[in-house]
C-alpha cells in the first residue's frame, strides 16, 4: 500500500440540514460530517431539495420535507433520513426501507410539551380566550357583562381523546388528575386494561365519543385511513356546546366542513394548531370568531424543540456509523435496514 494513501483522511459523509436549526445542534454534526445548512430557512421546492441532496449520505428533515420514492431514486447515495418531528407522514418509510435508507423520527421527547399545548388550546377554546382578547385589544370593552364571553367549563366535563398514543394519554392524565374530567377515548387498538385503569379512561366507539364528549381532542397520526376522520357527518354527532381541538395533522379534519359547522353553531368552538394545506388556512376559519388558531406550534417549547433536533442528530450520527452511537439509531422506524 502506498504510505501516503494510508495517511489520507477518510472522506467525511455529506449531510443536508433541510431547515434552519439551532447552531449548536448543527455544530454536533459539523464535528463529524460535511454539512450543508439552510440558514435562510427557505422551503426548497422538490427539485431543489433533490439537487442539494446529490452526494449526501444523510438528511436532517422536519415534518415538512417530502421524502418519496422519486426522491430516493434521484439520490442513490442517501443512507439516512432523520426527522426531528414525531409525525412522519411526509416520509415514505416502505420506499426508504426498500432502498436501504434508514428513517428515524423523534418520539417521546415532545410528549409532555405537546400535551401541555393541546390542553391549553382546548382550554382557550372552551373559555373563549382569543375571542375576548381580540375584543379587549380592539377597544370594545366598555363595561363588565353578566354573560360576557361565557364559555363552557373544562373541569368536571367529559374529555374525548381521539387517538390514545403517548400524547393522547398525557392529555387524558392532565384532564383526569388535574381537572376532574371524565375521560373517554377511541383508538384503533384498545389500551391494556391496566393502562386504562391507571389513566381512568374508558374506550368507546368513535360515534359514542363524538356524541358524549364536551371537549374532543384529536391526536391521531395522519395516514390515508385518518384522512377526514372528522368531517360533516362526525361533526353532526357532536353536542352544540362541544369544542373540537386538533393538534395532530392537517387533513384529519375536513376544514371546510368544520368551518360550516362553526358558522352554523352546530358545535360551539374549535382550537386548531394544524390545517389542511398549511400554512394556508381555510379563509372561513380565519374570519370566524369561535375558533382559536395557532401556527403548528404544539411541540414548540425551547427545551423540547432542542431535544427533538438533538435526537435527530443522534439518529443521523448512529445511522452513518459515527461516534459512540454508531449503528444504533435510538428511534429508528426501520432498523432492519441496518441488518
Ligand atoms: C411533530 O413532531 O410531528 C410536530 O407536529 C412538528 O411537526
Amino acid at each position: 500500500m502506498n504510505p501516503s494513501s494510508e495517511r489520507r483522511t477518510p472522506i467525511r459523509p455529506g449531510v443536508l440540514v433541510a431547515r434552519a436549526v439551532f447552531p449548536d445542534v448543527v455544530a454536533r454534526l459539523v464535528e463529524h460530517v460535511d454539512v450543508e445548512t439552510n440558514d435562510n430557512d427557505e422551503i426548497w421546492p422538490q427539485p431543489e431539495l433533490i439537487r442539494r441532496l446529490q452526494g449526501k449520505a444523510g438528511v436532517f428533515v422536519t415534518g415538512g420535507e417530502k421524502i418519496d420514492a422519486a426522491l430516493l431514486a434521484a439520490c442513490p447515495g442517501l443512507r439516512a433520513v432523520c426527522s426531528m418531528a414525531v409525525g412522519y407522514n411526509n416520509i415514505d418509510v416502505p420506499a426508504c426501507t426498500a432502498a436501504g435508507v434508514l428513517v428515524s423520527n423523534a418520539p417521546d421527547v415532545l410528549t409532555e410539551t405537546t400535551a401541555d399545548f393541546g390542553f391549553a388550546l382546548m382550554m382557550a377554546t372552551a373559555r373563549r380566550i382569543s375571542e375576548s382578547e381580540r375584543f379587549l385589544r380592539s377597544g370594545q370593552w366598555r363595561h363588565w357583562g353578566v354573560d360576557m364571553f361565557a364559555g363552557s367549563d373544562v373541569h368536571g366535563a367529559t374529555l374525548g381523546v381521539l387517538g390514545m398514543g403517548r400524547i393522547g394519554q398525557a392529555i387524558a392524565r392532565r384532564g383526569v388528575l388535574g381537572f376532574g374530567m371524565k375521560a373517554i377515548y377511541h383508538n384503533r387498538s384498545r389500551l391494556p386494561e391496566a393502562v386504562e385503569h391507571g389513566l381512568g379512561a374508558r374506550h368507546v366507539g368513535k360515534e359514542e365519543l363524538l356524541r358524549e364528549a364536551d371537549h374532543v381532542v384529536i391526536v391521531v397520526p395522519y395516514s390515508a385511513a385518518s384522512h377526514h376522520l372528522v368531517g360533516a357527518a362526525e361533526l353532526a354527532l357532536m353536542k352544540p356546546t362541544a369544542t373540537l381541538t386538533n393538534i395532530a395533522r392537517g387533513g384529519i379534519v375536513d376544514d371546510a366542513a368544520l368551518a360550516r359547522a362553526l358558522q352554523e353553531r352546530r358545535i360551539a368552538a374549535a382550537g386548531l394548531d394544524v390545517f389542511e394545506g398549511e400554512p394556508v388556512v381555510h379563509p372561513d376559519l380565519l374570519s370566524l370568531p369561535n375558533v382559536v388558531l395557532t401556527p403548528h406550534i404544539a411541540s414548540s417549547s425551547l427545551p423540547t424543540r432542542r431535544a427533538m433536533a438533538n435526537l435527530a442528530v443522534d439518529n443521523l450520527l448512529a445511522a452513518l456509523r459515527i461516534g459512540q452511537q454508531a449503528g444504533r439509531p435510538p428511534t429508528a422506524l426501520n432498523p432492519e435496514v441496518l441488518g
